[in-house]
């Protein structure tokens, strides 16, 4: 079963057989040596119990060099260290407290307004013409929330919309191959620190009740250098990004192949946050994460030696039946819902109650504008190991 099966390769995500895959190595290889092959060998756990139990022992399980498969494994990670992402332990809290009150549930309700009128004003425009792309149309929702949060001007977040699809929109790794793609995507990147850069400096001047301003203040203390504070700013519109956006198209994918759920939710809005977990579940927009052993540790009888790194996919976890009833169908009704959409343990999703808000408010507009929806031809996938996610998704929508 497992003969030819590169779990580093993007190519194995393009086609459902994957999820076969997972089921098996759940049942029969729980803690699966990935021999060399795309990338150099790695571990990889599948089961939800070993997933949970990896993410949560940072002690052993280390994020500090880096925390996904790709090529930073063995070339270096800028990250390594110094990001939010790649730190363990209590430079990782006090990475988070410079942030995490951005991010809090209240903290971010006063956003819910304007992002309404954004998903809103997408919507409508996209009834107008009648066919979309809908990886386009969802585009600007999530930028502009990370954009909003962090101060940057409303006028500027097309640019920056233009610059992080240009910048990171290379989680296709048939892409990332391309001398071109990789030239323009570095170019973009320079644009982004620069803007970054720029924009701190007139905080510095004028301070605000924005996440830059936290940047600065934490360089005042010390607590960052500058180039950690733009590296930061990069992470958060990074993960608030590709992330949100692929969670909403793989939403309407869902509802389109199960139409009965979607006419739940439009008789019932009371729906709305479990079908954002259910949502969240079944899509897995993360695929995985990556942790690094810090000492030799055994697994379910198998040897991790000290180095090794560990692929938590929980993706597979999403999908196991011993925790999950019917892991495969789709049901916003599902009584019983811990996904590991958003990670676990220390590096728990920090934007969770923003994805949250986000989807919930695109399912809300959704219900209210849109009658119904087609696709239009097969969805083009993207080759990743990272995201579950859409080159482009071309549907009919007709109003409600
Ligand atoms: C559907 C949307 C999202 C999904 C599926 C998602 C998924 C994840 C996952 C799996 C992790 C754990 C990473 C690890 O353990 O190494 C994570 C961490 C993180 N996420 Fe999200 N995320 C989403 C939305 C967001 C948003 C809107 C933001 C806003 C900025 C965000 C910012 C972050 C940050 C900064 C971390 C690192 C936290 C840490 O290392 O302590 N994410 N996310």
């Amino acid at each position: 079963m497992l003969d030819h099966i590169d779990l580093a390769d993007p190519r194995f995500f393009s086609t459902p057989e994957h999820l076969r895959v997972f089921r098996y190595l759940r049942d029969h290889d729980p803690v699966h040596w990935n021999p060399d092959g795309t990338e150099p060998g790695f571990w990889s756990v599948t089961t939800y119990e070993d997933c949970l139990a990896v993410q949560k022992d940072g002690a052993t399980f280390s994020s500090a060099g880096t925390n996904t498969l790709g090529q930073q494994r063995w070339t270096g990670d800028e990250g390594a260290g110094r990001m939010l992402t790649h730190t363990d332990g209590a430079r990782h809290t006090e990475l988070r407290q410079v942030v995490n009150r951005a991010f809090t549930p209240r903290a971010i309700a006063k956003l819910e307004p304007y992002l309404r009128s954004i998903v809103r004003q997408a919507l409508e425009e996209a009834l107008e013409h009648g066919e979309c792309d809908f990886v386009d149309t969802v585009a600007l929702l999530p930028v502009a929330s990370i954009a909003a949060l962090l101060g940057v001007p409303q006028q500027d977040w097309t640019l920056l919309l233009r610059l992080t699809t240009a910048a990171f929109g290379s989680a296709d790794q048939d892409v990332q191959t391309s001398p071109s793609a990789r030239a323009s995507a570095a170019r973009a990147h320079a644009q982004l620190l620069l803007y970054c850069q720029d924009l701190m400096q007139q905080r510095r001047r004028r301070p605000a009740d924005d996440l830059v301003t936290r940047l600065v203040e934490a360089q005042d203390s010390g607590l960052l250098g500058e180039e950690d504070a733009m590296l930061f700013f990069d992470l958060l519109l990074l993960g608030g990004n590709e992330t949100t956006r692929h969670g909403a198209v793989g939403a309407l994918l869902a509802f389109m192949e199960a139409p009965e759920q979607w006419r739940l939710l439009r008789g019932d809005r009371s729906l709305l946050p479990a079908a954002v977990a259910e949502v969240l579940r079944y899509v897995s927009p993360s695929r995985h994460v990556l942790r690094r052993a810090e000492r030799d540790v055994e697994l379910r009888g198998r040897l991790i030696r000290a180095g090794q790194d560990v692929a938590v996919w929980h993706s597979s976890a999403n999908r196991d039946g011993r925790v999950f009833q019917d892991p495969d169908t789709f049901d916003i009704t599902r009584a019983h819902n811990p996904h590991l959409a958003l990670g676990s343990g220390p590096h728990y999703c920090l934007g969770a109650a923003l994805a949250g808000m986000e989807l919930q408010l695109f399912l809300d507009e959704l219900c209210d504008l849109v009658g119904s929806a087609t696709l239009l031809e097969p969805p083009a996938r993207l080759a990743s190991t990272v995201i579950n996610g859409f080159k482009g998704m071309r549907v009919r929508l007709l109003p409600a």
